[in-house]
């Protein structure tokens, strides 16, 4: 796809050379990101930001990106404070916030709303998220991370093995990751889930119709024992018809670091979308692997704004533009990065 004027509403859309397209363009951001310099490109801009779902990198990470670019956000938090819930369709609300803004991200507890919303929009429309079913931002900032990690070492995406845990079932950065993953050649793909909540059966299929190998397991150990990425995930519990189904499964899967230690390689990049569950009963990845160097979460959150960056800029299509309007930082910034 072009992604000059379009829509991202699921990875399908992309092609590999569109990801390696946008990773150059992501790296070209680091300076903007890093507080080294600023643009203002997208000054004049705004991002109608509506989140309809719980959501703090993706909502806050897009809206800082924006912001990084020069841009306006404006945004829409919650069903209940939103005219949905004077049951207003996706159809207006789509017509008149894209009369307001250049461009809209848009988190949603239906799968499939968000296309809904774009079809009537009159302005480019990122998914931030439908319901059970994508997550392409999170997907295209978690390929990202796997690519540098990788590169790191001295490998490539090529023939990776990836062990994603946890709620494959309703987990959408599982569901958007493991399709984009397609992309490259022979990925060694395993699947551990409680057998209810495993990948959906289409994805699975799909996956080894395009000749990758999949195991599926309910075994931890089993499937971290040759993973080059762990990518684990949370029980995804608003999702489930009450909190004692979800509670069934949660707990099942905990990674620390005595768990690594045993069963991983040293070189093994740990991974989750975040927010981890950190409650007792849950704590899926334990804060004793915090201070573990391969341990990416928070490469990956930093990743984000990056990607976003990179998708404003070629959605709008002033990726080319950005040094051009670019400016001197005034104020002393202390982050490390
Ligand atoms: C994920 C989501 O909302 O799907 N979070 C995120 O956007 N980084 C994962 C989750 O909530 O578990």
């Amino acid at each position: 796809m072009s992604f000059c004027g379009n829509h991202l509403l699921s990875v399908d859309d992309l092609t590999k050379e569109d990801l390696l397209y946008l990773f150059d363009i992501a790296e070209l951001m680091r300076p903007y990101a890093n507080r080294e310099k600023q643009t203002k490109v997208l000054d004049g801009a705004i991002l109608g930001n509506m989140f309809f779902e719980a959501s703090t990198r993706t909502r806050v990470s897009f809206g800082c990106a924006f912001n990084l670019l020069g841009g306006f956000v404006r945004e829409t938090v919650g069903i209940h404070t939103s005219s949905l819930a004077k049951g207003e369709s996706l159809y207006d609300t789509a017509k008149v916030m894209s009369g307001y803004s250049d461009i809209i991200v848009m988190r949603h507890p239906e799968a499939g709303s968000v296309a809904e919303f774009a079809g009537a929009s009159r302005v480019p429309v990122i998914n931030g998220g439908d319901g059970a079913n994508e997550h392409p931002s999170q997907a295209l900032l978690d390929l990202f991370t796997i690519r540098k990690e990788l590169q790191i070492q001295g490998s490539r995406l090529d023939h990776l093995s990836i062990a994603m845990i946890g709620d494959l079932k309703h987990g959408r950065t599982v569901h958007s990751l493991s399709r984009l993953l397609t992309l490259f050649d022979g990925i060694r793909f395993r699947f551990i889930a409680p057998s209810d909540l495993q990948l959906p059966e289409d994805t699975i299929q799909e996956i080894k119709a395009r000749g990758h190998e999949v195991k599926l397991s309910e075994n931890l150990e089993e499937g971290l024992a040759d993973a080059d990425i762990i990518y684990q995930t949370r029980i995804q519990e608003e999702r489930f018809s009450s909190q004692a189904e979800a509670d069934r499964y949660r707990g099942k899967f905990r990674i620390n670091q005595h768990t690594y230690s045993q069963f991983c390689q040293q070189t093994t990049v740990i991974m989750h979308p975040l927010p981890r569950d950190s409650r007792a009963d849950a704590n899926e990845l334990d804060s004793d692997l915090n201070e573990n160097p391969r341990l990416a979460i928070f490469r990956q959150s930093d990743n984000g704004v990056l990607v976003r960056m990179a998708l404003f800029a070629t959605i709008l299509g002033v990726e080319k533009e950005v040094q051009q309007y670019e400016c001197p930082i005034r104020w002393q910034s202390s982050k490390q990065f």
